[in-house]
């Protein structure tokens, strides 16, 4: 194991205040505007104590949540996984593609500059302008192998991924996302602190399925059903060996909990209906062993299909 993230004591951990959460537009496939609007005030209670469930869940599990302010017009901005790619400290800022979403880019901009000024994170930098990526929801940690996972597709770039290696001085694979349904690397694909992976392959295009493959022995990967995808299982947290996730088939549950991983489900139906789950609801602070880990070739982009 390379990398010094696995556990949950200690951690911090990215939450944004749900104040402002609905569902009003389709960004995605998943986004039901009109189940929203049926009830919408029934709709934000749920939302927010689910919210309040999966926080306090974090927090008893070790975790410092640190919480975004909401702001009214920027529902998505709930989701901070897709806020920036971090590691070793250090933040990359994404660039939303969708204009929905670009106005939460300055909101996330002035919270990592508040967590800079108080010593949370060291280094601050945006993507480059026009180079659209959509944070940790398309690039995921992977700390047994000292590589990012960074998927190009319907909302990030394939520019995106030459510019996270070069930032963090780590390995970046390049994963092609080819449907609208698992728009972010996030919704089909999950680094568990074992190793493994549990993904979702045909939301990957051939190319890509191959490059996991390579890095990947057989009998770490776990291959998810459509349904399973379908249920947001693969947008889980990982922390150590507690998957925090919401309820996961049974099927899917068997075989995590056969490897030793304890399935900790929680209902977050309000936020599935936006196209997210916990994974997407929270950034890890934490994750470390970038330049660690960097080949003495130094930083290498392997784009896989485009
Ligand atoms: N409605 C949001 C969007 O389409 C959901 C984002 C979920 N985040 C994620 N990392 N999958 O952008």
């Amino acid at each position: 194991m390379i990398g010094a993230d696995g556990g949950g004591n200690g951690g911090v951990i990215v939450m944004a205040s749900p104040e402002w959460y609905e569902v009003s537009y389709t960004i995605n496939p998943w986004m039901r505007p009109d189940e929203w609007g049926r009830d919408r005030d029934g709709a934000r209670q749920r939302a927010q104590a689910q919210w309040d469930a999966l926080a306090d869940r974090l927090r008893r599990a070790g975790m410092t949540v640190e919480v975004v302010p909401a702001a009214p017009g920027l529902p998505d901005l709930v989701f901070p996984a897709n806020s920036a790619v971090v590691l070793d400290r250090r933040a990359l800022l994404a660039r939303f593609r969708r204009p929905e979403r670009r106005g939460e880019e300055a909101c996330f901009l002035r919270f990592f500059e508040d967590l800079r000024r108080r010593g949370l994170i060291d280094h601050v930098q945006r993507m480059p302008d026009g180079i659209f990526q959509e944070g940790a929801g398309d690039c995921l940690w992977d700390s047994s192998r000292g590589l990012f996972w960074g998927a190009h597709g319907p909302r990030s770039a394939p520019e995106s991924l030459d510019h996270i290696a070069g930032f963090f001085d780590a390995p970046v694979v390049g994963l092609e996302l080819i449907t609208d349904r698992f728009y972010h690397l996030d919704t089909c694909f999950s680094v568990l602190s074992g190793g493994e992976i549990v993904y979702f392959p045909p939301a990957l295009s051939r190319e890509s399925r191959e490059a996991v493959a390579e890095r990947v022995p057989p009998e770490q990967r776990i291959v998810a059903t459509e349904d399973e995808a379908h249920a947001f299982s693969l947008n889980a947290i990982c922390l150590g060996h507690d998957l925090i996730m919401t309820p996961p088939p049974p099927r899917l549950r068997a075989m995590l909990e056969e490897r030793g991983y304890r399935c900790i489900g929680i209902d977050l139906s309000s936020f599935v209906l936006s196209g997210g789950a916990s994974f997407c609801m929270t950034l890890r602070l934490d994750h470390t062993g970038g330049r660690l880990t960097a080949d003495a070739g130094g930083p290498s982009a392997e784009r896989i299909g485009s």
